[in-house]
């Protein structure tokens, strides 16, 4: 059922968010009522006892029904509002035991995420419909923040800390997830001006999908390898090669069309002699990509900034990055 969207919060799509949206309209609602209480008894009270009327002041004695009411009525609004504040932080705060746990890990400027029995995915979130999902949050380099509005889920992704977040989504669909917490940008090019690149593209799509649409998922990817949409290519490993640096996020930062952007571009690199910070040089080959990936601070090619941190890949993994980059002749 589709629920009519509201002009103020995004659509509301977790079991979460039907508890956040109640309390925000009550406090919303309790703050109208008040405000225009409150405005209207200073305007009336302006009127009723202005100067022309009541030159003299009247001394007001001590009333203690008075002093009562206006102390203990907004106690108990207080009181409730905490008591329901609490419940839903709570609520937000302690995963159910039978959720499905994603890892989601973030780098500058990447999500990506983790399932049981080894099914990964990039830029996209798989979550199904009906169920609760607890996501474990890790960061690679600084402090980044997952954020899914139509979830009312917020959380720091931290270095060298675990965090967790969950929610249930109600129905089937597409949300969105943003990093919300500024987590740089690389430099702009001479003369360009600052880009849209980095923190304010690292974004993610959540689909949400049925339980059995999930569970296909998580067999698919179980079994690694090739992925399907690959194996009737012309050129199958290099397919895949290409949807891992996609899916990795390697072109953020490397080009295949010569173009500089933060790394060197990948055209014309396989076979090609590389010359370093040091000095010192090397042919392009299997092993120099394959320390390229796992320990890019081994060497730096002349020109560029160090910076690019490890990524753990599985041989057939790099294997097929290699037969990829052997195409961009
Ligand atoms: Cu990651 Cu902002």
């Amino acid at each position: 059922m589709k629920e009519t969207p509201r002009f103020d919060l995004p659509p509301a799509l977790s079991t979460l968010a039907e508890r956040h949206d109640w309390i925000y309209s009550f406090i919303f609602w309790v703050s109208v009522v008040l405000f225009v209480a409150i405005t209207g008894a200073v305007v009336w009270f302006a009127l009723r006892y202005r100067r022309s009327h009541h030159p003299k002041a009247v001394p007001t004695p001590h009333n203690m029904a008075l002093e009562l009411t206006w102390t203990f009525t907004p106690l108990l609004l207080l009181a409730f509002l905490f008591y329901k504040g609490m419940e839903g932080f709570l609520f937000g705060m302690v995963a159910p035991e039978d959720a499905v746990e994603i890892r989601a890990t973030a780098r500058q400027w990447k999500w990506t995420f983790h399932y049981p029995g080894g099914a990964e995915s990039f830029d996209e979130l798989i979550v199904p419909e009906g169920k609760p999902v607890k996501i474990v949050l890790y960061s690679e380099d600084v402090v980044h923040s997952f954020y899914i509005p139509e979830f009312r889920v917020k959380r720091d992704a931290v270095p060298g800390m675990y965090t967790t977040v969950w929610f249930q989504a109600k129905e089937q669909g597409e949300a969105n997830l943003f990093c919300a917490e500024y987590c740089g940008a690389p430099d702009p090019k001479p003369g360009e001006e600052a880009s849209n690149r980095g923190h304010s593209a690292m974004l993610a799509t959540v689909k949400i999908v049925s339980q059995e649409k999930f569970q296909a998922f998580l067999e698919e990817g179980a079994k690694g390898g090739i992925p399907a949409k690959c194996k009737n290519a012309p050129n199958p490993e290099a397919c895949w090669g290409l949807q891992i640096v996609k899916n990795q996020g390697c072109l953020t930062c490397h080009s295949t069309t010569g173009e500089r952007i933060v790394g060197p571009t990948w055209k014309g690199l396989w076979g090609k002699k590389r010359t370093f910070s040091d000095g010192s040089s090397a042919v392009a080959d299997e092993n120099y990509i394959r320390e390229s990936i796992v320990q890019p601070a081994a060497k730096i090619v002349q020109g560029y900034p160090p910076g690019m941190s490890p990524f753990s890949l599985k041989d057939e993994q790099i294997a097929a990055i290699i037969a990829y980059m052997k195409t961009l002749k």
